[in-house]
Parts: C-alpha cells; sequence; structure tokens
C-alpha cells in the first residue's frame, strides 16, 4: 500500500465499527497514525492497527456530548499536540416511519448525533487541525438527501445539514487553507444498516447501479484516504458520492 499518510494524525469518529473502521484501516495503512473515538470500545480495531504494524489509540466518547470531546481532544493534544485529518463519521442509520408519527424528541437524536455532533467535534478540534501543515475535514454524509427517502425524514435531514455545513466550512475555513469535503456511499452492509434492511435490500440498491457491484465500506474509505493525500489539497466544499452510479444528477 502506498504510504501517503505516513506520519499524518487522523482522527475518525465512530470507528469501532463498519464504515469508520474500514476508514480507519485504510488510513493506517497509508501510514496515518489514528485516534479513534467512539461511544464503543475501539480497541479490537487498534489491535488490528497494531498488528498490521500500525499505530492507533482509542477513546470511548460520545461524540454528541460537548465534555466528553472535550476530554478526549486534551488526550489527543497531549499525545501528538496537533492532528492532520478530521474524519466525522460516527452517526446513527433510520428505518422507516412516517414523518408525522416522529416525535420531537426522536428528531432530536438525529440532529443531536448526526449534525450537531459533527459540529462539535469539528470546533473541538479545530486548534490542533490549524496546526497542521497539511489539514483535511471529511465528513460522512449520505446521498439520501438526495434520494429523499420517505420515512427517513429524520436521518436526511440531519445528513443534509451536514452537507450544508460542509459547504459553508469549506468557505470559512478556505482562508485557513483546510480542505472540507463530503463523502456519500450507496446503501453498504454495516452493523448499523443491517439493523434496519435485509440482504434484499442492497442487492435490490444495487441493482439501480450503474454499476452492479455491491458497494463495501473499503470502496468509501479509498476515497476517504484520496481527499487526505496531497493530491486532493484543492479539492474543497464538494460533495462527492460513490455508489456505483446509483444516483445520478
Ligand atoms: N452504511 C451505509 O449504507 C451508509 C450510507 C450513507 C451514510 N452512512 C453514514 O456513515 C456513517 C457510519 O455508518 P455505518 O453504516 O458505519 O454505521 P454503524 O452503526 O455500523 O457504525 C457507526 C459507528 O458510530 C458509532 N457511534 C454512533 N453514535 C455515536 C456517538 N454519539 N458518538 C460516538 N460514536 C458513535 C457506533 O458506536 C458505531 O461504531 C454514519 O454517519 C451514517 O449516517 C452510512
Amino acid at each position: 500500500m502506498d504510504r501517503r499518510l505516513k506520519g499524518r494524525i487522523a482522527v475518525v469518529t465512530g470507528a469501532a465499527a463498519g464504515l469508520g473502521k474500514a476508514a480507519a484501516l485504510r488510513l493506517a495503512a497509508e501510514g496515518a497514525i489514528l485516534e479513534i473515538l467512539d461511544l464503543r470500545d475501539g480497541s479490537a480495531v487498534v489491535a488490528e492497527i497494531e498488528a498490521l504494524g500500525g499505530r492507533a489509540n482509542s477513546t470511548v466518547c460520545d461524540c454528541a456530548d460537548e465534555a466528553q470531546i472535550a476530554d478526549a481532544v486534551q488526550g489527543i493534544e497531549a499525545r501528538h499536540g496537533r492532528i492532520d485529518i478530521l474524519v466525522n463519521n460516527a452517526g446513527i442509520l433510520s428505518g422507516r416511519k412516517p414523518w408525522h408519527t416522529l416525535s420531537k424528541e426522536e428528531v432530536e437524536r438525529y440532529v443531536n448525533v448526526n449534525y450537531l455532533g459533527y459540529f462539535l467535534v469539528t470546533k473541538a478540534l479545530y486548534p490542533l487541525i490549524l496546526k497542521s501543515q497539511t489539514p483535511r475535514v471529511i465528513m460522512v454524509a449520505s446521498r439520501t438527501y438526495f434520494l429523499a427517502n420517505p420515512g427517513q425524514m429524520a436521518y436526511v435531514a440531519s445528513k443534509g445539514a451536514v452537507m450544508g455545513m460542509t459547504r459553508v466550512l469549506a468557505k470559512e475555513m478556505g482562508e485557513q487553507g483546510i480542505p472540507v469535503n463530503a463523502v456519500m456511499p450507496g446503501m453498504v452492509a454495516t452493523p448499523g444498516t443491517t439493523e434496519h434492511s435485509q440482504e434484499e435490500a442492497f442487492n435490490r440498491v444495487m441493482g439501480n447501479q450503474a454499476i452492479k457491484k455491491r458497494v463495501q465500506p473499503e470502496h468509501l474509505a479509498g476515497l476517504i484516504a484520496f481527499l487526505a493525500s496531497d493530491d486532493a489539497e484543492l479539492i474543497t466544499g464538494q460533495m462527492i458520492i460513490c455508489d456505483g452510479g446509483g444516483y445520478l444528477h
């Protein structure tokens, strides 16, 4: 594997499982030193990275809780003094439920984790991002915003807000030379999605793609690694979909 991220400090949220785990493994394989933040214990991912000769640390942290984020950031600052790559990925998926049956609390939960969480983590790490020579901010959003999936109003709205945040941050952080982009996969089988969807749903989605191949966590991880690399220095404010052409606008 190309070591184009050698020595870069990368924070990936929600990397104990699913897409975040694949991103952490890929960034580590390219030479980055990983900091994993997750509600769940990420030590198995750390062990996997170390077994492959990489360096990683995990912190149990609710990425929607400002105090827990502050504690985690303090640890990262003490270990590294800066970060180079932030991947905001920690999120909650959803099943389908008519919008008028959603309670205020249900909608708030999606907004708090999927949108406010990205804002809080980015804000807390901003002083450490400013110390990087090669800073990158990457948001995992969702193409469901474009598809407008019926029954997923709370999820889709929270992920759509991430795109709004990405576009504004790209302009504001552009002043400091920091690229900010959003990536979104097709429907990928992860612990989060298999809780709500059966095998045939993944195959149905694949059937609507231009390239009929199931999107895997590793496909998105490759895109994230590219955006973290030197080659992507001037790509910013973009919404990049990796879904085999399932959504063509
Ligand atoms: N899998 C897909 O098809 C798909 C498609 C589009 C977008 N996404 C987005 O990708 C991201 C990852 O999804 P996934 O499919 O890997 O989900 P997943 O549920 O498999 O993994 C999510 C990880 O995030 C962690 N997490 C959840 N809430 C957290 C919090 N408050 N603080 C810290 N960690 C938290 C979980 O513990 C878990 O380890 C999400 O933001 C999701 O919206 C996924």
